[in-house]
């Protein structure tokens, strides 16, 4: 698919991608190069100039797929619109015709593990960024989807709130949902994806593979304004052969050189 902003930007061409049922794949990219605008084609809150989605190996329309489909958007704000944070969680089941019981239990035990039960009663407009950021994606989570669409989804949240997010998000892929995520930060990727599709600057895809190969490959990362992950770098600069990426995998090896 190909996508033009109104204004005559080009910010998707040729886009081309299958993902399987259950993958957990971050499009991963520099600051630009479409990885919002690809989280809104594949929502279906815009429509492709040319090309189109396939769903669930079929053409249904996102539209007809509100039970199916849930998207986290880069400004989550954009999606807290009720009077108060426990309206908006229970917003998305309603419209599903969950029954109200049901569904308020699940936003009470999804808001008790966002940390988000003392702000339930709060208009959104109040919350932080960081809180606005929680209570989307505990919405988007809401209505139980079986493709989450996440743009960004532990950008300005502290470490605490991020494990919570994380083992959130990992649960549920555990359980079999579908998961792209949208992210410029490589640290986070080996928390959030098995499989990375790296776009450069221009919206091109330039790699798509296992999540250890992309983000062990510098100089591809570099040629796309990117660094590999701290933790990566940190042994490579150092000339080891074999590339951690997370710090608990970097902690393992420098613990065994240690002993
Ligand atoms: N509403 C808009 N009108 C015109 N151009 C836009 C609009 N929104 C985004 N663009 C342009 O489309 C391209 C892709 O933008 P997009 O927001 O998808 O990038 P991104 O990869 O999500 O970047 P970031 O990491 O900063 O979130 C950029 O060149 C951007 O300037
Ligand atoms: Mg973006």
């Amino acid at each position: 698919m190909s996508y033009s902003y109104p204004d005559g930007t080009s910010a998707i061409e040729a886009f081309d991608l299958t993902i399987e049922v259950g993958e957990r794949v971050a499009l991963v990219g520099p600051n630009g190069a479409g990885k919002s605008t690809l989280i809104q084609l594949l929502g279906g809150l815009i429509d492709p100039d040319s090309g189109s989605i396939a769903y669930f190996e079929s053409e249904t329309p996102a539209d007809d797929l509100r039970d199916r489909i849930a998207v986290l958007p880069q400004q989550p704000d954009e999606y807290l619109f009720n009077s108060t944070v426990r309206d908006d969680l229970e917003y998305g089941p309603a419209q599903l015709s969950i029954p109200k019981a049901q569904a308020r239990d699940r936003v009470d035990a999804l808001a008790e593990r966002l940390e988000l039960t003392g702000l339930l009663d709060q208009p959104p407009f109040r919350l932080s960024g960081g809180e606005q950021r929680r209570a989307a994606l505990a919405s988007a989570v809401a209505v139980d989807p079986d493709l989450l669409l996440l743009d960004e989804p532990v950008a300005d949240i502290d470490p605490a709130y991020r494990e919570r997010i994380l083992s959130l998000l990992e649960e549920r892929s555990e359980d079999g949902d579908t998961q792209i995520v949208s992210t410029p930060n490589v640290d986070l990727v080996p928390h959030l994806a098995d499989r990375v599709v790296l776009l450069d600057a221009t919206g091109d895809v330039v790699a798509d593979g296992p999540t250890e190969e992309i983000l062990t490959d510098s100089s591809l990362l570099e040629r796309c304004g990117l660094a590999a992950p701290t933790v990566t770098e940190l042994f490579e600069t150092a000339g080891a052969e074999e590339l951690p990426l997370t710090v608990a995998e970097g902690a393992a090896r420098l613990s065994d050189l240690l002993e």
